[in-house]
């Protein structure tokens, strides 16, 4: 019998040992995992290590797959790979093994991946449909060089779902010998002229590219030298259609993320609404449209190929001016939620809303729903003994002037103000929990402009995870995204009326969102 039990333990051990060499995640971390502090419940995050932008989000049979920009040797930013993730529902995710690793033509930066149903590229064998990644490869030893010739563009297969992927022996398949900035390749099948469109950033415009295989590119037009807010580099970009909400309208949509210059400062999204050709977007835009007025939502791009059309978006919930010192221990940032993207007129404007998935509904256990009446002046605390840390509010109100306030034992806040007579939202974040480890985290209010379109009633979805608020005004009209880092779980809602008359609130649901990794 002792001769049993020492076998069984000694082969225990032998497989342990042979698992944590194989696997670099089991390490003696393997017991916090998705449990440590700050760590998100029901947000994407990397198992370890550093993560950053979205990249080849696309849609194959029956999974949606998520690759990122990811280091594996630490968590700040380094070497490029991308790591990948692949979910059935885009709300729980599996994790894979890498897909892309850096080679002698550099670091493996953002861009996105297609299905080649048609087999234009000649990867696809025995009737085996590729999956093609576009991305573009870094030369960091030419920078530090100071030469500029560092990006190009580069494409890799794969014939089994993502699982392992096969680099084109001719990349790459656009070179650069000029430009400093030139990157992130959005490819995607435009059906009117049956080509392959690819959207690509140069330093302070985009430029349109147009292939029937993928692997030869003509440059067709460029966009944006004089329009749009120039504060940063231009980044990420992604073109689509969209049909205007309740007509037959369509119109396409380039989303550009900028570097610096947000609208609360560092990286921040914009977008224009205007006509693609198959050649030349155009835009008559004259006014700055930001995706998202929050801090941490950055590089956010779209799916290709999702099974209903739907434009599903996810974003990178950071900020390049202090996304390498958040202080998270073992992995380092988040993704945002999936959110869907849709476009809707106002009299001659156009505007894109982002809004959580409907999928994401399934996470949240339901609440009894209150309604209360605010006097004039007046203020009402709510408190949750299980914490705000894991969970949805939503609520309607009667008007555009109050105050909501998140806040625990420690005193620590973060502070939403409505202001009817500036039209703004106020985020107040500077004495909401840690902020210390980066000066420019939460030194300043963050500002929204609301869209007002005369509607007096709002209505606020808000979701809270450990280290993220997301906030949705109006079904998506408006949105919020920022990070947080209270010492505790916030306890209490204060829900302020700044007006001399009644504030009603309608449909007051506090819901805990259930943990995607624990279930
Ligand atoms: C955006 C970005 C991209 C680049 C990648 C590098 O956050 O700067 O332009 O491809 O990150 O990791």
């Amino acid at each position: 019998m002792k001769k049993l039990i020492f076998l069984i333990v000694s082969l225990l051990f032998i497989c342990c040992k042979e698992q944590a060499k194989t696997n670099p995640f089991l390490s003696q971390e393997t017991a916090a995992l998705y449990e440590e502090p700050f760590r998100p419940q029901f947000h994407f995050s990397p198992q370890a290590h550093w993560m950053n932008d979205p990249n080849g989000l696309v849609y194959h049979a029956g999974v949606y797959h998520l690759f990122y920009q990811y280091y594996p040797d630490a968590t700040v930013w380094g070497p490029m790979h991308w790591g990948h993730a692949v979910s059935k529902d885009l709300v729980h995710w599996e994790h894979k093994p890498i897909a892309l690793f850096p080679d002698e033509k550099g670091f493996i930066f953002s861009g996105s991946a297609i299905v080649d149903k048609n087999n234009t590229s000649g990867f696809g064998k025995d009737g085996k449909v590729p999956l093609v990644a576009i991305y573009t490869y870094f030369r960091m030893d030419i920078e530090k060089t100071g030469g500029t010739n560092t990006q190009t563009q580069g494409i890799a297969y794969s014939l089994d779902n993502g699982d392992t992927w096969i680099k084109y022996a001719n990349n790459p398949v656009i070179d650069n010998t000029t430009l400093k900035d030139f990157r992130d390749p959005k490819v995607f099948w435009h059906e009117e002229t049956e080509k392959w469109i690819m959207a690509l950033v140069a330093g302070d415009h985009t430029q349109f590219y147009a292939s029937k295989n993928l692997k030869e590119w003509k440059l067709l037009s460029t966009f944006g030298k004089t329009q749009g807010a120039h504060g940063g580099v231009w980044e990420c970009p992604d073109l689509f259609k969209l049909k205007v909400e309740g007509t037959d309208e369509e119109k396409w949509v380039l989303i550009i993320s900028i570097g610096t210059g947000g609208p609360n400062g560092g990286s921040g999204t914009q977008y224009f609404v205007g006509d693609f050709d198959g050649t030349t977007f155009t835009s008559d835009q004259t006014t700055y449209k930001w995706l998202d007025w929050g801090t941490d939502n950055y590089a956010g791009v779209t799916y290709n190929n999702t099974p209903d059309d739907k434009r599903i978006f996810i974003g990178w919930m950071s900020n390049w001016q202090y996304a390498v010192t958040t202080p998270t221990t073992t992995w380092r940032s988040a993704m945002t939620v999936p959110r869907e993207l849709s476009l809707h007129k106002n009299g001659d404007t156009y505007a894109l809303r982002n809004y959580p998935v409907p999928q994401l509904d399934a996470l949240i256990q339901r609440n009894t729903v209150t309604s209360m009446t605010l006097e004039p002046n007046s203020e009402k605390n709510l408190f949750f003994e299980e914490g705000l840390q894991q969970s949805e509010i939503v609520f309607t109100t009667t008007n555009k002037d109050f105050k909501m306030e998140l806040s625990n034992e420690k005193g620590e806040r973060v502070g939403i103000t409505f202001d009817g007579t500036s039209n703004l939202v106020i985020l107040d974040r500077t004495n909401s929990g840690l902020k210390d480890f980066q000066p420019n985290f939460a030194n300043t209010l963050q500002y929204m402009a609301l869209d007002d379109f005369g509607q007096e009633q709002q209505e606020i979805r808000m979701l809270l995870d450990s280290s993220s608020l997301e906030l949705f005004v109006n079904g998506g009209q408006n949105v919020m995204t920022v990070q947080l880092f209270p010492t505790e779980s916030y306890t209490t809602v204060t829900l302020q009326n700044n007006t001399g008359t009644h504030l009603e609130i309608g449909g007051f649901q506090k819901s805990t969102m259930a943990s995607i990794w624990k279930n």
